[in-house]
């Protein structure tokens, strides 16, 4: 008899596919199999068998297999993995894996509870691209503040570097290097300079912690190598620069936000939307047009997201970085569209 889980790690498998990860693919793919067959994933995965299908109980597994690798908790199994220099092989991981799930059931079920979180740092390539067009309209400072911030990682914008076709911006030396950020040349602009970085998450991951960063880290994918050294060049700024992330839900942190003269006040937020409700968007959209009501060219807002929108409501969802700005009634420009883990933005 099928499991109950089997073909939601199927469907999650051809995910990871198009998502660019045949590891992932390739891993679950066999544990459904495995979970046909009456394997040892069976007995990791008792009490779940129900779990439904957007609590992305596959992700909180390979997550937590993740986690035990990158703690040197899995033995042989490290030989396979990229995030800790060793190379996936299906043939021959795929055993160990297997026996990691036969030998250590609880420890792999340590995290089984936990929902997979991410932070990528690639989507400030979305976020630079909206700054590069304030900075140009206006020679005004920013207070970035972002919504659904997990880590607060992409509060560090300013921090990277950017690389286009025939051009890059950014420090020089910078430990996270965004390449290829735009599919196209760098968008003409000018960086800002950011005064103030406060976020917001209704579940705060504390970078600055070996727990914080254990966490963002096992949930990427361990052969999207490219996403994991940014994420670890992005731990190494944050722990130089002030800012921070409250444990706050978005609805409650934007109605506090304000406007202040001299500065522009950009509102940020990527694939958060779909987690937060009609009427707390629905509150946070009105807060907006609130503040832009009373926002001029001394103080102007700005609201940029990049999140799986559709231009019409008949076209289909595609990751949109879009802008609305105040003063000029805060109609929404779509400044063109990401990858969904960010890299890269093609400019519109
Ligand atoms: C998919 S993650 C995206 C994180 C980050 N924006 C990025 O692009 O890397 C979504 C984040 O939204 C947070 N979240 C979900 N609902 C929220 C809400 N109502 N208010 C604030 N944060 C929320 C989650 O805890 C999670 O950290």
């Amino acid at each position: 008899m099928s499991h109950p889980q089997a073909e939601r790690f199927r469907e999650q498998a051809r995910g990871c596919r198009n998502l660019g990860s045949r590891m992932y693919d390739g891993l679950l793919r066999r544990l459904a199999d495995d979970l046909d067959a009456g394997g040892p994933s069976v007995a990791v995965l008792s009490g779940h068998e129900h779990d439904p299908g957007p609590s992305g109980l596959a992700l909180r597994l390979l997550g937590s297999v993740h986690r035990l690798v990158l703690e040197r908790r899995a033995g042989a199994l490290a030989a396979f993995y990229p995030t800790v220099g060793g190379t996936w092989d299906p043939e021959h991981g795929w055993p160990v894996f297997r026996e990691l799930l036969a030998e250590q059931p609880e420890a792999v079920r340590e995290w089984l509870d936990r929902p997979p979180q991410t932070n990528d740092v690639g989507r400030s390539a979305a976020l630079m691209t909206g700054l590069l067009e304030a900075g140009r309209r206006r020679p005004l400072p920013v207070r970035l503040f972002e919504i659904g911030s997990s880590g607060g990682l992409n509060l560090l914008v300013d921090r990277f570097r950017y690389v286009g076709k025939g051009g890059a911006l950014g420090p020089d030396d910078a430990p996270v290097v965004l390449d290829p950020a735009w599919a196209g040349a760098p968008p003409p602009g000018v960086v800002p300079r950011v005064v103030e970085r406060l976020g917001s998450d209704v579940m705060p991951i504390d970078v600055r912690s070996t727990e914080g960063r254990l966490a963002l880290t096992a949930y990427v994918w361990p052969d999207q190598v490219a996403r994991f050294e940014r994420l670890r060049g992005a731990f190494r700024i944050a722990s130089g620069t002030a800012y921070d992330v409250r444990r706050q839900a978005a609805g409650d942190f934007v109605d506090a936000l304000t406007l202040q003269a001299g500065t522009t006040t950009v509102l940020w937020h990527s694939v958060l939307w779909q987690y937060v409700a009609v009427e707390e968007r629905a509150r946070i959209l009105a807060r907006l047009d609130e503040l832009g009501a009373a926002a001029d060219e001394d103080s102007p807002l700005l609201h940029l997201f990049a999140e799986p929108t559709r231009r019409t409501p008949d076209s289909p969802h595609e990751f949109l970085v879009c802008a609305h700005s105040w003063p000029g009634g805060g109609r929404r420009r779509i400044l063109g569209t990401m990858a969904p883990h960010g890299l890269p933005v093609t400019v519109e």
